[in-house]
């Protein structure tokens, strides 16, 4: 099987073939990108060329390749285990919506009471604090309506010190308020008390728009005494002790959330978010009616899919392999954010790094040497993969990387194969996301009973951004499982720093009161199952 697959937003102009190779994996393979007359560039040319290329680079003998595709074998996934991945997802979304079968289910599909996406009449000043990766952020955002622009004014990145992250709770929240005051001191907007949307990117269980408990940490963090804490309070609290300065109306944002209204106010017909970078999650647009834990069943909220969780519940066990378990046993939250753990940039490269060294034991390359680099936690990082997959310096990037950074003795084959572990591993994270995005899609269309579906998903991080080939496996995946949905991807920028603004702003235009509604023990699962067979019928 081939598949032409041309680029889009002018990262790469090459044309790739996907083929199936040895034992049915797919590969990407470039087509010669030199200037080519009209007459040569057949589809018969082209298979000379991709044969001419594949030869040379056949530098590993069939044999050794046979047992290196062998050793990948459980990271392939079949069309069909995607299909089923998809489709355990979707009836997870209905389990976590479900007011009597949220309390145990994986996927936490968790009400952000947003209620609408932009509509343009937002205005005026905001700040934006952005927490959920390595840094923190402060912005100065301006929403100005007569432009349609959302304007960064002014940012500034404080670094999280390791310790703090495992630390205390209080100690976290004093250094965000002392940046904050840091950067407003800057500015001089110490004495302005501005409205400020707060992206919190963890797991949290909203109770309104400024009122946001953390369900539980991810991503390395770990400070204590702010799990089943509010995050606004702790907030205020810590600003409170300063006693310098006040901030407005708070706004909590989850960053899939901020994508979202970030894309939506440049394209209305966006009403998914989607983040592949330290983490990976999605947010979309659900019907009231079937937010059952929130009072009222008239229009939309978005809601935070929080599918990192995914598989937590132990159904994707046949789809991780050895060394996802490994992965997951050694984090810092075993057990939790299953799915996020094969996916995504906090944990793609340890994936690999571990995958390397069961090679390198099992002598399937560096002449069975391995090196102190090579086995200490984290070394390969996830951007080497994204390094090593580059089309035309990838195999150059791969012998730097493997001799230089990790003290590996490697060969040109070496580095043919590392790519191939590099691609194997990629492809699967890209097909993952691909399958959940789809179940996601497919529910929106299933919810409006529409044939078609045409919609615009916000997407950011880079895990997405700066793999040469993911965008395209994934579009890919969700295609063949989303067929009647048609899907643009609008990459993004900041959603966590301007989206947050516009979060912020919507809320103050929309400003209509709702109540989380308590959970009862999951005795009851009358309605949710309901909805699983309506949902069945109609597709
Ligand atoms: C983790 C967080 C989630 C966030 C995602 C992407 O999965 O739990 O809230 O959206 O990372 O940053």
């Amino acid at each position: 099987m081939e598949v032409d697959v041309n680029r889009r937003n002018g990262r790469n102009r090459g044309r790739f073939h996907l083929r199936v190779g040895l034992k049915g994996q797919r590969e990407a393979v470039q087509m010669s990108s030199g200037v080519t007359n009209g007459a040569s560039d057949g589809p018969a040319a082209k298979r000379a060329r991709l044969e001419d290329k594949e030869s040379e680079q056949a530098t590993v003998s069939p044999a050794t390749m046979t047992k290196v595709e062998d050793f990948l074998l459980p990271f392939r996934l079949s069309p069909e285990k995607l299909r089923e991945v998809s489709s355990k997802l979707r009836k997870d979304l209905i389990r976590g919506l479900g007011k009597h079968t949220h309390r145990r289910a994986p996927v936490k599909m968790l009400p952000t009471f947003v209620r609408d996406t932009p509509d343009g009449t937002e205005n005026g000043d905001f700040l934006a604090l952005d927490l959920g990766g390595t840094n923190f952020r402060v912005l100065h955002v301006r929403v100005e309506e007569s432009l349609q622009k959302v304007l960064k004014m002014d940012a500034q990145v404080c670094a999280i010190p390791q310790e703090m992250m495992e630390g205390p709770g209080e100690e976290l929240f004093d250094h965000i308020a002392a940046c904050l005051a840091e950067f407003l001191e800057s500015l001089e907007l110490k004495d302005k008390v501005l409205p400020l949307g707060f992206t919190f990117s963890f797991p949290c269980e909203q109770k309104d728009i400024d009122k946001s408990i953390l369900i539980r940490w991810t991503k390395g963090f770990a400070c204590s005494g702010v799990e089943g804490h509010d995050v606004v309070q702790l907030l205020r609290e810590a600003i409170k002790r300063r006693g310098d300065y006040d901030i407005g109306s708070v706004a909590m944002v989850n960053d899939t959330v901020g994508t979202m209204m970030n894309c939506a106010y440049q394209d209305q017909s966006c009403e998914i978010g989607l983040i592949i970078g330290t983490g990976t999650n999605a947010c979309y647009m659900e019907e009231m009616r079937h937010v059952k834990r929130v009072e009222g069943d008239e229009g939309r909220m978005c809601i935070n899919t929080e599918w990192g969780g995914f598989g937590d519940d132990g159904s994707l066990r046949d789809v991780q392999t050895e060394f996802d378990v490994e992965v997951d046993r050694s984090s810092i939250n075993p057990g939790v954010h299953t799915f996020e753990k094969m996916i995504s940039g906090m944990y793609l490269g340890e994936v690999a790094r571990l995958v390397l060294i069961e090679m390198t034991k099992k002598n399937l390359l560096f002449g069975g040497e391995m090196s102190e680099a090579l086995s200490t936690p984290d070394s390969f990082e996830t951007r080497f993969i994204s390094d090593i997959e580059e089309e035309s310096t990838g195999l150059e990037h791969a012998l730097q990387i493997l001799t230089e950074d990790l003290g590996l003795p490697a060969t040109p084959e070496d580095c043919e194969l590392v790519r191939l572990v590099c691609n194997t591993l990629s492809t699967r994270s890209a097909q993952l996301c691909g399958a959940a995005l789809a179940a996601v899609a497919n529910r929106i269309r299933n919810n409006r009973g529409l044939n078609h579906f045409t919609t615009t998903v916000g997407v950011e991080g880079t895990v997405y951004t700066k793999h040469p080939h993911y965008s395209d496996r994934l579009e890919e995946t969700v295609k063949a499982l989303a067929p009647k949905c048609n899907i643009n991807f609008i990459v993004t920028d900041d959603g966590s720093g301007k989206g947050a603004a516009m979060v912020t702003a919507v809320a103050q235009r929309l400003a209509i009161p709702s109540t989380l509604l308590e959970d009862s023990d999951g005795d009851n699962n009358e309605d949710e199952e309901e909805e699983e067979e309506e949902e069945e019928e109609e597709d």
